[in-house]
Protein backbone atom coordinates (compact mmCIF):
# COMPACT_ATOMS: atom_id res chain seq x y z
CA UNK A 1 0.00 0.00 0.00
CA UNK A 2 1.08 3.47 -0.69
CA UNK A 3 3.67 4.22 2.36
CA UNK A 4 5.64 6.99 3.69
CA UNK A 5 3.18 9.73 3.13
CA UNK A 6 5.05 13.39 3.01
CA UNK A 7 2.83 16.02 2.75
CA UNK A 8 5.75 18.39 1.86
CA UNK A 9 5.85 16.78 -1.79
CA UNK A 10 4.68 19.51 -4.30
CA UNK A 11 2.18 18.50 -7.05
CA UNK A 12 3.99 17.85 -10.66
CA UNK A 13 1.53 15.72 -12.60
CA UNK A 14 1.08 16.65 -16.18
CA UNK A 15 -1.13 16.82 -18.73
CA UNK A 16 -0.17 15.97 -22.78
CA UNK A 17 -2.98 16.91 -25.35
CA UNK A 18 -2.43 17.02 -29.33
CA UNK A 19 -4.58 16.55 -32.16
CA UNK A 20 -3.75 12.73 -33.54
CA UNK A 21 -0.40 13.16 -35.17
CA UNK A 22 0.76 15.98 -34.02
CA UNK A 23 3.26 14.95 -31.57
CA UNK A 24 2.20 13.78 -28.14
CA UNK A 25 4.75 10.96 -28.33
CA UNK A 26 7.10 13.43 -29.30
CA UNK A 27 6.54 15.48 -26.04
CA UNK A 28 6.85 12.72 -24.04
CA UNK A 29 10.10 11.42 -24.82
CA UNK A 30 11.76 15.20 -25.74
CA UNK A 31 9.98 17.60 -23.46
CA UNK A 32 11.21 16.81 -20.07
CA UNK A 33 8.31 15.96 -18.09
CA UNK A 34 10.23 12.57 -17.59
CA UNK A 35 13.64 13.40 -16.46
CA UNK A 36 16.24 11.50 -16.72
CA UNK A 37 17.60 8.70 -14.15
CA UNK A 38 13.75 8.64 -13.02
CA UNK A 39 11.46 5.55 -12.35
CA UNK A 40 8.64 5.57 -14.65
CA UNK A 41 6.06 3.00 -15.49
CA UNK A 42 3.97 3.28 -19.05
CA UNK A 43 0.34 1.71 -19.74
CA UNK A 44 0.76 1.64 -23.44
CA UNK A 45 -2.75 0.50 -25.15
CA UNK A 46 -1.27 0.71 -28.37
CA UNK A 47 2.45 -0.71 -27.65
CA UNK A 48 3.76 2.28 -29.14
CA UNK A 49 6.10 2.14 -26.19
CA UNK A 50 8.61 -0.55 -27.07
CA UNK A 51 12.07 0.57 -27.76
CA UNK A 52 12.85 4.24 -26.40
CA UNK A 53 11.81 6.73 -24.30
CA UNK A 54 14.00 9.88 -25.66
CA UNK A 55 17.69 8.35 -25.53
CA UNK A 56 16.18 5.58 -22.85
CA UNK A 57 16.13 1.99 -23.02
CA UNK A 58 12.10 0.84 -22.41
CA UNK A 59 11.34 -2.96 -21.19
CA UNK A 60 8.01 -3.70 -22.54
CA UNK A 61 5.40 -6.26 -20.86
CA UNK A 62 2.44 -7.78 -22.61
CA UNK A 63 1.48 -10.02 -19.46
CA UNK A 64 0.35 -8.17 -15.93
CA UNK A 65 2.78 -11.06 -14.43
CA UNK A 66 5.58 -10.54 -16.14
CA UNK A 67 4.99 -7.10 -15.98
CA UNK A 68 4.59 -6.78 -12.05
CA UNK A 69 7.56 -9.07 -11.30
CA UNK A 70 9.89 -7.19 -13.78
CA UNK A 71 8.35 -3.45 -11.97
CA UNK A 72 8.84 -4.91 -8.50
CA UNK A 73 12.60 -6.07 -9.14
CA UNK A 74 13.21 -2.61 -11.02
CA UNK A 75 11.60 -0.58 -7.69
CA UNK A 76 13.21 -2.49 -5.43
CA UNK A 77 16.90 -1.79 -7.18
CA UNK A 78 16.45 1.76 -6.15
CA UNK A 79 17.77 2.25 -10.10
CA UNK A 80 16.44 4.16 -12.53
CA UNK A 81 14.26 2.67 -15.49
CA UNK A 82 11.16 2.94 -17.85
CA UNK A 83 9.18 0.05 -18.13
CA UNK A 84 5.56 -0.15 -20.04
CA UNK A 85 2.74 -2.21 -20.00
CA UNK A 86 1.03 -3.30 -23.31
CA UNK A 87 -1.80 -5.62 -22.78
CA UNK A 88 -3.02 -8.39 -25.08
CA UNK A 89 -5.85 -7.68 -27.69
CA UNK A 90 -8.28 -10.07 -25.55
CA UNK A 91 -8.17 -8.19 -22.90
CA UNK A 92 -10.43 -4.84 -21.79
CA UNK A 93 -8.39 -1.77 -21.87
CA UNK A 94 -10.40 -0.17 -19.02
CA UNK A 95 -9.71 -2.92 -16.61
CA UNK A 96 -6.36 -2.96 -17.61
CA UNK A 97 -5.37 0.26 -17.18
CA UNK A 98 -7.26 0.01 -13.39
CA UNK A 99 -5.14 -2.88 -12.98
CA UNK A 100 -1.94 -0.65 -13.50
CA UNK A 101 -2.99 2.53 -11.74
CA UNK A 102 -3.86 -0.15 -8.34
CA UNK A 103 -0.36 -1.42 -9.03
CA UNK A 104 1.20 1.87 -8.76
CA UNK A 105 -0.62 3.27 -6.19
CA UNK A 106 0.31 0.09 -4.20
CA UNK A 107 3.80 0.84 -5.08
CA UNK A 108 3.86 4.63 -3.94
CA UNK A 109 6.17 5.74 -1.36
CA UNK A 110 6.87 9.36 -0.14
CA UNK A 111 10.68 8.90 -0.06
CA UNK A 112 10.85 7.95 -3.66
CA UNK A 113 9.52 9.24 -7.21
CA UNK A 114 7.49 7.37 -9.68
CA UNK A 115 6.73 8.37 -12.79
CA UNK A 116 3.10 6.89 -13.82
CA UNK A 117 1.68 7.73 -17.41
CA UNK A 118 -1.30 6.40 -18.54
CA UNK A 119 -1.32 6.81 -22.80
CA UNK A 120 -4.42 7.62 -24.87
CA UNK A 121 -6.04 8.12 -21.30
CA UNK A 122 -9.24 9.59 -23.38
CA UNK A 123 -9.78 6.36 -24.62
CA UNK A 124 -9.96 4.40 -20.87
CA UNK A 125 -12.56 6.55 -19.24
CA UNK A 126 -15.60 7.96 -19.65
CA UNK A 127 -16.19 10.50 -17.33
CA UNK A 128 -15.37 14.33 -17.82
CA UNK A 129 -16.50 15.09 -14.56
CA UNK A 130 -14.92 13.82 -11.17
CA UNK A 131 -12.58 10.95 -11.90
CA UNK A 132 -13.70 8.19 -9.37
CA UNK A 133 -10.99 5.69 -10.46
CA UNK A 134 -7.29 4.93 -9.22
CA UNK A 135 -6.34 7.04 -11.88
CA UNK A 136 -8.62 10.25 -10.30
CA UNK A 137 -6.89 9.07 -6.73
CA UNK A 138 -3.23 9.06 -8.22
CA UNK A 139 -3.92 12.56 -9.28
CA UNK A 140 -5.73 14.07 -6.56
CA UNK A 141 -3.72 11.94 -3.76
CA UNK A 142 -0.89 10.58 -5.14
CA UNK A 143 1.39 13.46 -4.55
CA UNK A 144 2.28 12.24 -1.01
CA UNK A 145 3.18 9.69 -2.06
CA UNK A 146 5.92 10.56 -4.79
CA UNK A 147 3.87 9.43 -7.42
CA UNK A 148 4.20 11.73 -10.42
CA UNK A 149 1.84 10.77 -13.11
CA UNK A 150 1.38 12.15 -16.67
CA UNK A 151 -2.38 11.63 -18.51
CA UNK A 152 -1.90 11.76 -22.39
CA UNK A 153 -4.95 12.26 -24.72
CA UNK A 154 -6.28 13.79 -27.91
CA UNK A 155 -9.05 15.74 -26.17
CA UNK A 156 -8.86 17.92 -22.98
CA UNK A 157 -12.64 18.32 -23.05
CA UNK A 158 -13.57 14.49 -22.91
CA UNK A 159 -10.74 14.21 -19.81
CA UNK A 160 -12.47 13.92 -16.45
CA UNK A 161 -11.69 17.64 -14.70
CA UNK A 162 -10.00 15.75 -11.79
CA UNK A 163 -7.55 15.16 -13.82
CA UNK A 164 -6.56 18.42 -15.76
CA UNK A 165 -7.66 20.56 -12.77
CA UNK A 166 -4.72 18.44 -10.71
CA UNK A 167 -1.91 18.68 -12.96
CA UNK A 168 0.21 21.87 -13.22
CA UNK A 169 2.21 20.76 -16.05
CA UNK A 170 0.11 21.31 -18.82
CA UNK A 171 2.03 20.45 -22.84
CA UNK A 172 -0.70 21.96 -25.76
CA UNK A 173 0.01 20.92 -28.96
CA UNK A 174 -1.99 21.33 -32.26
CA UNK A 175 -5.85 21.02 -32.04
CA UNK A 176 -8.03 20.35 -34.14
CA UNK A 177 -11.68 20.68 -31.91
CA UNK A 178 -13.29 23.93 -30.99
CA UNK A 179 -14.79 22.59 -27.58
CA UNK A 180 -10.88 21.72 -26.66
CA UNK A 181 -9.57 25.11 -27.93
CA UNK A 182 -11.82 27.16 -25.45
CA UNK A 183 -10.82 24.79 -22.57
CA UNK A 184 -7.30 25.45 -23.23
CA UNK A 185 -7.92 28.92 -23.80
CA UNK A 186 -9.24 29.70 -20.73
CA UNK A 187 -6.63 27.56 -18.64
CA UNK A 188 -3.80 29.44 -20.76
CA UNK A 189 -5.46 33.21 -20.86
CA UNK A 190 -4.48 33.06 -24.30
CA UNK A 191 -6.09 33.99 -28.02
CA UNK A 192 -7.22 31.58 -30.60
CA UNK A 193 -4.91 32.43 -32.86
CA UNK A 194 -2.23 31.60 -30.06
CA UNK A 195 -3.37 27.92 -30.14
CA UNK A 196 -3.75 27.55 -33.78
CA UNK A 197 -0.73 28.76 -34.73
CA UNK A 198 0.73 25.27 -33.34
CA UNK A 199 -1.20 23.08 -35.73
CA UNK A 200 -0.13 25.45 -38.64
CA UNK A 201 3.71 25.92 -38.18
CA UNK A 202 3.48 21.93 -37.40
CA UNK A 203 1.73 21.43 -40.87
CA UNK A 204 4.07 24.21 -42.68
CA UNK A 205 7.12 21.83 -42.01
CA UNK A 206 6.08 18.93 -42.61
CA UNK A 207 7.55 17.07 -45.54
CA UNK A 208 6.91 14.75 -48.17
CA UNK A 209 9.16 11.21 -48.17
CA UNK A 210 9.04 9.62 -51.30
CA UNK A 211 10.72 6.73 -49.84
CA UNK A 212 8.06 6.40 -47.38
CA UNK A 213 5.00 7.38 -49.45
CA UNK A 214 4.14 10.16 -46.76
CA UNK A 215 4.15 13.42 -45.20
CA UNK A 216 6.05 13.56 -41.70
CA UNK A 217 5.99 16.04 -39.55
CA UNK A 218 9.45 17.24 -39.20
CA UNK A 219 9.44 19.75 -36.00
CA UNK A 220 6.27 19.83 -33.30
CA UNK A 221 5.36 22.86 -31.59
CA UNK A 222 3.77 23.32 -28.02
CA UNK A 223 2.67 25.38 -25.64
CA UNK A 224 4.34 24.35 -22.38
CA UNK A 225 1.93 25.81 -19.26
CA UNK A 226 3.19 25.24 -15.32
CA UNK A 227 0.44 27.17 -13.99
CA UNK A 228 -2.49 29.17 -14.62
CA UNK A 229 -2.04 31.70 -16.83
CA UNK A 230 1.75 30.94 -17.82
CA UNK A 231 2.81 29.44 -20.79
CA UNK A 232 6.58 29.01 -22.79
CA UNK A 233 6.19 28.29 -26.72
CA UNK A 234 8.15 25.39 -26.72
CA UNK A 235 9.86 23.12 -29.71
CA UNK A 236 11.13 20.18 -31.18
CA UNK A 237 12.88 18.10 -33.66
CA UNK A 238 11.02 14.71 -34.65
CA UNK A 239 14.49 12.69 -34.10
CA UNK A 240 13.41 10.12 -36.90
CA UNK A 241 13.12 13.21 -39.33
CA UNK A 242 15.78 15.27 -38.32
CA UNK A 243 17.61 14.46 -41.88
CA UNK A 244 14.50 16.21 -43.45
CA UNK A 245 15.33 19.38 -42.07
CA UNK A 246 17.95 19.82 -45.02
CA UNK A 247 15.41 19.21 -47.20
CA UNK A 248 13.33 22.33 -46.25
CA UNK A 249 12.92 25.39 -49.02
CA UNK A 250 13.83 28.77 -48.39
CA UNK A 251 10.65 29.44 -46.72
CA UNK A 252 10.80 26.36 -44.37
CA UNK A 253 14.17 27.53 -43.32
CA UNK A 254 12.75 31.18 -42.48
CA UNK A 255 10.39 29.94 -40.41
CA UNK A 256 12.51 27.45 -38.45
CA UNK A 257 15.32 29.97 -38.01
CA UNK A 258 12.98 32.62 -37.27
CA UNK A 259 10.84 30.77 -34.80
CA UNK A 260 10.18 32.29 -31.35
CA UNK A 261 9.24 28.60 -30.22
CA UNK A 262 12.04 27.26 -27.93
CA UNK A 263 13.67 24.72 -29.55
CA UNK A 264 14.21 21.92 -26.85
CA UNK A 265 16.82 19.53 -28.78
CA UNK A 266 18.89 21.71 -31.24
N1 LIG B 1 9.47 6.98 -36.37
C1 LIG B 1 8.97 7.98 -37.11
N2 LIG B 1 9.30 8.10 -38.41
C2 LIG B 1 8.83 9.11 -39.15
N3 LIG B 1 8.01 10.08 -38.68
C3 LIG B 1 7.65 10.02 -37.40
C4 LIG B 1 8.10 8.98 -36.54
N4 LIG B 1 7.57 9.18 -35.32
C5 LIG B 1 6.82 10.30 -35.44
N5 LIG B 1 6.87 10.81 -36.68
C6 LIG B 1 6.20 12.03 -37.16
O1 LIG B 1 5.92 12.86 -36.03
C7 LIG B 1 4.52 13.06 -35.89
C8 LIG B 1 4.17 13.03 -34.42
O2 LIG B 1 4.31 11.70 -33.94
P1 LIG B 1 3.78 11.24 -32.51
O3 LIG B 1 3.92 9.77 -32.44
O4 LIG B 1 4.45 12.03 -31.44
O5 LIG B 1 2.25 11.69 -32.59
P2 LIG B 1 1.08 11.38 -31.57
O6 LIG B 1 0.41 12.67 -31.25
O7 LIG B 1 1.61 10.60 -30.41
O8 LIG B 1 0.12 10.48 -32.46
P3 LIG B 1 -1.02 9.41 -32.05
O9 LIG B 1 -2.26 10.19 -31.77
O10 LIG B 1 -1.16 8.55 -33.24
O11 LIG B 1 -0.53 8.66 -30.85
C9 LIG B 1 3.85 11.96 -36.70
O12 LIG B 1 2.61 12.41 -37.22
C10 LIG B 1 4.85 11.70 -37.81
O13 LIG B 1 4.65 12.61 -38.86
MG1 LIG C 1 1.12 8.69 -29.66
Amino acid sequence: MAINENKKRSAVHACITCATGNGKGVALSYLGVIPDKSCCIIFDPYGEWDKKLGKRPINQYRTRRGFARAFAHAWQSGKPFVLSYFPQSDKNRTDEMLWFGDLAWAASDGNKTLYTVFEEYGKCTTSVGKDETIVGEIFSGGRKFGLRAVAIFQRSAEIPKTIWANSPIKVIGAQENINDIKRIQEQLDCSKETITEIGLLNTKLAMYVPEWDETVKVKTHYLVSKGFGHYEKLASIVEPCRHIMKKWDEEQKAIHKNSEYRLINQ
